[in-house]
């Protein structure tokens, strides 16, 4: 086997968390921790920023350009690194817009009317568009330009990636076999993070516990983990905790053993759990921290592994682009 070839048969992983917000500790667990894990056994790893589908919910030059900018330095010093992956903003690959385009043709309105995220956001009130409803075509573009073979994600994305696979099989139904159908990659124990309310952990809910808030707005998130009125004494059930859920994110299985004895028991005070939490928290993410500090005065090399990222995601898409255009009879 050559190089050349051995490279291609490495399998394919993408993932993307939009710019929409700070990063949190769902993103941490049900996501990079996950990008991670596929990069240590060496496969062939990208990892971007969805800044178009950002502009589902952002409408604000400034803050989005800022958000951007800050979720590459939150990967790089999350330990993703640019020479083992390739970190990209979705706006430098050109071609996911172009192949969003030709899937939108062969995609049921029935596929996306059925799309829990679009059918909650309506329900919430949220003024439905045409990006929103059309959100989940483009996030198939992204996964399917580089012939992804693993998307991982929290349980929340799971139906996007069975619409990515719909759609590819739709398009390979009328024009070949030119797509490649990805699976989702969700880990149980990780697939929905609590929020500090007990309700899924999200930007926007504003119940998350961010990656890298100062310490101060750091301690008052983990501090207002909602819990009951229960007293030291009283024996609690770790399965009712919604303290406890967030805590054994961090703990081994014994470790998580050993607190749920001592939630049964009683005689442990919600403080003391808290107060776990966030030494727990400092130990997994203290180096994180500190890294970005250093990053953030790093303006010109991080420009530059973004550019780098979407280099290397064009080698890919550019010739799926041509491929995609040679079937359907675009010159
Ligand atoms: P948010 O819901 O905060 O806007 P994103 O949509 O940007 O988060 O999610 C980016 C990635 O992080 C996705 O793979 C998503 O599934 C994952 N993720 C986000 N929140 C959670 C959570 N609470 N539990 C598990 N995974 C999550
Ligand atoms: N929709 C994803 C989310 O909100 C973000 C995303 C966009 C994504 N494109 C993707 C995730 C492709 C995985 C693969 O979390």
């Amino acid at each position: 086997m050559t190089q050349t070839e051995s490279k291609t048969a490495r399998p394919v992983v993408l993932s993307g968390i939009q710019p929409s917000g700070n990063l949190h500790l769902g993103n941490y667990f049900g996501a990079v921790q996950q990008y991670l894990e596929f990069i240590e056994k060496g496969y062939q790893c990208y990892y971007f920023l969805a800044n178009y589908h950002a502009l589902t919910s952002l409408r604000d030059r400034d803050r989005l350009l800022e958000l951007t900018r800050s979720a590459a330095i939150d990967y790089l010093a999350l330990g993703l690194n640019p020479d083992k992956c390739a970190i990209y903003r979705q706006s430098d690959l050109p071609e996911v817009c172009e192949l969003q385009w030709v899937l939108t043709t062969v995609t049921p309105m029935g596929l996306l009317e059925r799309a829990h995220a679009y059918k909650d956001k309506v329900a919430q009130g949220i003024p439905s568009d045409h990006g929103l409803f059309a959100y989940p075509v483009l996030q198939a573009a992204d996964i399917l330009i580089v012939r992804a073979n693993f998307v991982p994600v929290g349980q929340d994305q799971k139906q996007h990636i069975e619409i990515t696979r719909d759609i590819a099989q739709y398009f390979n139904t009328s024009y070949g076999e030119v797509l490649t159908l990805p699976e989702p990659y969700i880990p149980e124990s990780v697939a929905v993070v609590p929020g500090r309310d007990g309700r899924k952990m999200s930007k926007s809910y504003n119940n998350t516990i961010e990656l890298f808030a100062d310490d101060k707005e750091l301690k008052r998130q983990i501090w207002s983990i909602v819990t009951d009125s229960a007293t030291v004494a009283e024996s609690k059930d770790p399965d009712k905790s919604n303290l406890y859920a967030i805590l054994k994110l961090f703990c081994t299985a014994e470790e998580q053993a050993a607190w749920a004895d001592r939630f049964r028991n009683g005689g442990l005070g919600y403080g003391e759990v808290k107060q776990a939490i966030f030494d727990k928290y400092m130990q997994l993410l203290g180096p994180a921290r500190a890294r970005r500090k250093q990053l953030e005065k790093r303006t010109d090399y991080v420009e530059e592994v973004l550019h780098r990222g979407a280099a290397q995601a064009r080698t890919v898409g550019f010739p799926l682009m041509r491929q995609v255009r040679d079937a359907v009879g675009i010159p």
